[in-house]
Parts: C-alpha cells; sequence; structure tokens
C-alpha cells in the first residue's frame, strides 16, 4: 500500500499517545511469567506485540484482547513445548527477547520471522546464551532459531560488546525465568524498560559503575504478582507528531501521555539543542516509567552535532531527526549509529534515498550522515522508497508537510507493525495523509 501525502496550512490539536511497543512486549512476557490475572491498559494493540502475545499463548500463556483492555489470565499448567513454529513477524524485540526466556523455562523451540526479520542478526543474543549454558542453533547466525536444550548457569556475567536492549533483554529474561542471577555490564546506556519493569514488581536490580561502564545485577528474587498494568505513551511515536509540528508551519500540538524515560527520549534533548519550542507539562510517574504531555509548536531548527553517547538513546528516531534536519539552518551531523544498519530495514541508506529524492543534499557515512538543511520548502518528483520499514515510511510522509507538491511513499502496509492509526492520528491535527 503507498501512500501519499500533501502540504497543508498547520497542525493543530491534542492526542493521546499510542502505548510503548517496547513495554507492551515486556509486561506479556513477564507478566505470563508472574501467572496471575492481569489486565494491561494502554496495551500497543499491533503487529509487533501481537506475534508476541501470539507466541506467548502457543507457549501456554493465556492472554486475551478485549477492546482496549489485555488480560493474562493464571495458568492452571506449566509453560510447555510449543505445538509448531513460533512467527514473531517483523519483530526484533519478539525474536530477541523470547529467545532469552524460552531459553530460561528449559523448553524446545524454534522462532521464526519474515524476510526482514530473517536477515537480521541473531548471534548477538544466541553466543551469549550459549555461553551461559544452552544449545541453540541457527541459519548461519540468523533465524531461524532452534532453541535445543541447555540449562542457564548461574552467576553469569557478561559486558556488553554492543549497545543493544534486546540483548540485554533477553539475557535477563533468561536469567529471571530460571531463577538465576546474572551481571551484566553496559558501556554505552540502553533502555532500561525491563530493568524498570522489574524493580517495580520487587525483582532486585542493583545499578552501579565501573570502568567499563554501568552495570547491572539482577539477583534472583521472587516479584510480586499484581492485578493491573498501565503502558505508557511510546516516545518513538510521538516522535513522528513533535517532527511534524516543528517543521510545519503555524502548528501547535499536545501529545498526552508520553513515556519520558531518558534512556529512550534523547530525541527531546537533541532538538532543543536544535531550538526546538517543546514544553513538557503533567509530569507523573505510572508503573516506574516517567510520563507527561509535550506541547510542540512550529520551529526555526538549526543544525547540529549530534553527540555520539546520546545515539543509543535516539536509536529508533534516527531517521525522524534526519527529516528534522533537512528543514533546519545549517548543517546536522550524526555519527556512530551503524546499528541502524540492522534495524528492520539499512535505515542509514533507506534514510539517505529518501533524502536524496527529496533533494537534500547530505552525505551517507558508513556509521552515520551529514545533512545540510534547508529552510525552503521542497519539490519531490520520485516516489519514496520506505524498505518495508515502518519508521521510515512514516519520517518521509512528515516529510510531505514541507513539499510543495506532496509525496508518495511506496509499501507502507509495515506502519501497522507499530503504529497503525498513524494517519488518522496525524489527519485528526491537519495532515492530509491518504491511499
Ligand atoms: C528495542 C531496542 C532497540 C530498538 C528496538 C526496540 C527494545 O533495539 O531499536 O526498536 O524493545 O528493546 P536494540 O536494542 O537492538 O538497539
Amino acid at each position: 500500500m503507498n501512500l501519499k501525502s500533501f502540504p497543508i496550512n498547520g497542525l493543530s490539536g491534542e492526542i493521546i499517545c499510542p502505548g510503548d511497543k517496547s513495554i507492551s512486549q515486556r509486561i506479556l512476557i513477564i507478566g505470563s511469567l508472574l501467572n496471575c490475572d492481569i489486565k494491561i491498559s494502554g496495551f500497543l494493540d499491533a503487529e509487533d506485540p501481537n506475534s508476541t502475545m501470539k507466541a506467548l499463548n502457543n507457549l501456554g500463556s493465556l492472554i486475551k484482547k478485549d477492546n482496549d483492555i489485555v488480560s493474562i489470565n493464571h495458568r492452571s499448567k506449566p509453560f510447555s513445548n510449543p505445538s509448531s513454529f513460533l512467527d514473531l513477524g517483523n519483530s526484533g524485540t519478539g525474536m530477541r527477547l523470547l529467545t532469552g526466556f524460552i531459553s530460561g523455562l528449559n523448553l524446545e523451540a524454534t522462532l521464526m520471522g519474515d524476510d526482514s526479520l530473517s536477515k537480521r542478526p541473531m548471534s548477538r543474543v544466541v553466543d551469549p546464551l550459549i555461553s551461559m549454558g544452552k544449545e541453540i542453533s541457527t541459519n548461519s547466525g540468523k533465524a531461524p532459531i532452534q532453541i535445543i536444550g541447555g540449562k542457564i548457569k548461574d552467576n553469569f556475567e557478561y559486558v556488553m560488546p554492543i549497545a543493544s536492549a534486546q540483548v540485554k533483554s533477553s539475557l535477563m529474561l533468561a536469567s529471571l525465568s530460571s531463577g538465576n542471577s546474572i551481571k551484566i555490564t553496559e558501556a554505552k546506556i540502553t533502555r532500561d524498560h525491563t530493568e524498570k519493569m522489574i524493580e517495580y514488581l520487587g525483582g532486585s536490580i542493583e545499578v552501579s559503575e565501573s570502568s567499563e561502564g554501568k552495570v547491572i545485577f539482577l539477583k534472583n528474587s521472587k516479584l510480586s504478582k499484581i492485578s493491573t498494568y498501565e503502558v505508557v505513551g511510546d516516545f518513538s511515536s510521538a516522535a513522528f507528531i513533535i517532527v511534524a509540528a516543528l517543521i510545519s508551519k503555524n502548528s501547535e500540538v499536545m501529545i498526552k501521555n508520553v513515556g519520558l524515560n531518558k534512556t529512550r527520549s534523547g530525541l527531546l534533548e537533541v532538538l532543543l539543542k536544535m531550538n526546538a519550542n517543546i514544553e513538557i507539562v503533567n509530569k507523573l510517574k505510572t508503573c516506574n516509567e516517567d510520563c507527561g504531555d509535550i506541547i510542540v509548536k512550529s520551529s526555526q531548527l538549526e543544525g547540529i552535532n549530534v553527540p555520539n553517547s546520546i545515539i543509543p538513546n535516539i536509536i529508533d528516531e534516527i531517521p525522524i531527526l534526519s527529516v528534522a534536519a533537512s528543514f533546519a539552518e545549517g548543517q546536522t551531523t550524526i555519527k556512530n549509529a551503524s546499528e541502524l544498519k540492522v534495524k528492520e530495514s539499512d535505515r542509514l541508506h533507506a534514510t539517505s534515498m529518501g533524502l536524496k529524492a527529496m533533494n537534500i543534499k547530505h552525505n551517507l557515512l558508513d556509521d552515520g550522515l551529514i545533512i545540510n538543511g534547508t529552510k525552503d520548502d521542497i519539490e519531490i518528483h520520485e516516489e519514496i522508497e520506505s524498505f518495508g520499514d515502518h519508521r521510515i515510511a512514516m519520517s518521509f510522509l512528515i516529510a510531505g508537510l514541507r513539499s510543495k507538491n506532496g509525496v508518495t511513499v511506496k509499501d507502507c502496509s509495515n506502519i501497522e507493525t507499530s503504529f497503525p492509526d498513524f494517519s488518522k492520528i496525524m489527519n485528526n491535527l491537519g495532515m492530509n495523509i491518504n491511499e
């Protein structure tokens, strides 16, 4: 499905931020382990969390969706080997987190995914799980992943060779589901939703500093049962709305209940440095996660050098940041972001191709992009390729706001994986996106 986005006069209004994808998947997994009745509100009803839900139900979880509420029910039987392959679709988080979780449960299972997920690196979780005692085979480091046997060791210590919350969480879930302790050191701080959720449930998480980085010690401890859980809004989805309001003229938008966890919301810091008019109000904590309402107004942005240390905390926002940088005065430099090459698409290449179609002067680096912004609206004559990647598709639809003649983005069906109401929400704020 191709989508077209046309220029408009301005965006205005209030919306409630859709639920966080990372947290929705984590509460399904950890909530299933608690084995009690839990009602989850704010759950992201999108393809990625839904494929994680299906896989968990295949292992014996009792998870149901009823309108806006997702219920996890108490199981009378233990988890069991699935009757068929677990299909995680497009979800890297689902595949990597469940590989750890299932490893800890001592089950046998084979996890597979769609074409994009089958090309993504899985050795990053499988290798440490093998060192932890598991027998797992892959297709040369890629899915399908076959979990064969072995037992998770206690007191495993791991120094993360890459910045990845999915790897960190996979190993923590393997320890949690097997009832063991683990110490993980990360040189670059990645999203900490798993740690925050375990802490919220009364688990023992100690965080300290060492010369190698942040040390996370998850000590085997009993988690408390809960009856409700509220998922905060997804900062990564809010990012599209924030940039849309910033780059379009005469705009003022309020996004309510946005997750503001510092390890996720680095884009706010970057945009504020770029001269963005953004205000945060009504700050509160929901289920141990910071959240609040964001007010954004049209702004003339200025290019900056994005600090290297913040890259893991804006990892999913770099395509939309590149669109913001395209309309900023001066140059924006993004480096140290080669992880983008192994996301749902090679996002450095995909972003560069979109910028090229927009006639935005830029350099594609091996680990980033240097973008020379323009203050003018642009003419786009080529259709932009999404590379089947939701974040690329949404980023370039937002760029259409500053086009003179509109933009067509090809193959946008993948938006369903993370933000199914994207067009509806953006059109309610004043955008003009249609098929
Ligand atoms: C995620 C972590 C990030 C992010 C992904 C979701 C998570 O991946 O890109 O969209 O939920 O843990 P990495 O941890 O591989 O960087």
